[in-house]
């Protein structure tokens, strides 16, 4: 691909902003106040802001393979506690997708070199969830119903944070579980009550 293209997308981008409203990028460089963290996976197809509408300003965004929030990663971390501590957002959004190659990886026994400690954490979610997997004989559904349980159970793991349940405990932050359908472009809401999902194991993880 030659790169060109991309800074002669750039200047008709910032051309097609201007002609919109002359003080656009005078805005943006003024600063952030998105509503929403959205964490997602890094697959090409799954575009953050583009999938949902929304635009420059509008969505603080993590990416890595398979939507994960690991609890000892730095970098997650550091996402959710700038975001909700410090840019005050009312939502968390953790969003997979179906034909998610880095759960398929984890469904497979092949070494992906250093990515093995990373896809353990899905294979874990299976372990969690392995009756239920096991039950689903068809496989292209188990797959799907582990991309969904893998976004459930990184919606646990962004409550685990202490930062999260201080800052739900005293005011509006919700945390959802989507999943992008990759064949239709729809957003499916797990329509997980996190609070909810939360309140059985809450006793383990409070952190106060
Ligand atoms: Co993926």
């Amino acid at each position: 691909m030659n790169l060109k293209a991309i800074f002669d997308n750039n200047k008709a981008w910032i051309k097609s902003k201007l002609s919109q409203d002359d003080k656009y990028f005078d805005k943006l460089a003024a600063g952030q106040n998105p509503s929403i963290l959205y964490i997602g996976c890094s697959d090409s197809r799954v575009t953050a802001e583009e999938l949902m509408g929304m635009g420059p300003g509008e969505v603080f965004v993590h990416r890595n393979v398979a939507n994960m929030v690991p609890n000892a990663d730095l970098n997650v971390m550091s996402v959710i506690e700038y975001a909700v501590e410090h840019l005050k957002v009312d939502h968390v959004i953790v969003c997979g997708h179906y034909e998610c190659g880095g759960v398929k990886a984890a469904m497979q026994s092949a070494d992906l070199g250093v990515l093995n400690p990373w896809l353990r954490n899905i294979r874990d979610v299976y372990r969690t969830h392995q009756v239920e997997l096991e039950a689903i004989a068809d496989e292209a559904k188990r797959y799907r119903r582990l991309v969904e349980l893998n976004v459930q159970e990184q919606v646990i793991n962004v409550h685990k944070t202490e930062v999260v349940q201080r800052n739900s405990a005293a005011r509006d932050l919700t945390i959802h579980g989507w999943v992008f359908d990759l064949a239709s472009g729809g957003i499916v809401d797990l329509n997980l009550n996190s609070k909810v999902l939360f309140a059985d194991i809450r006793s383990l993880y409070h952190i106060e």
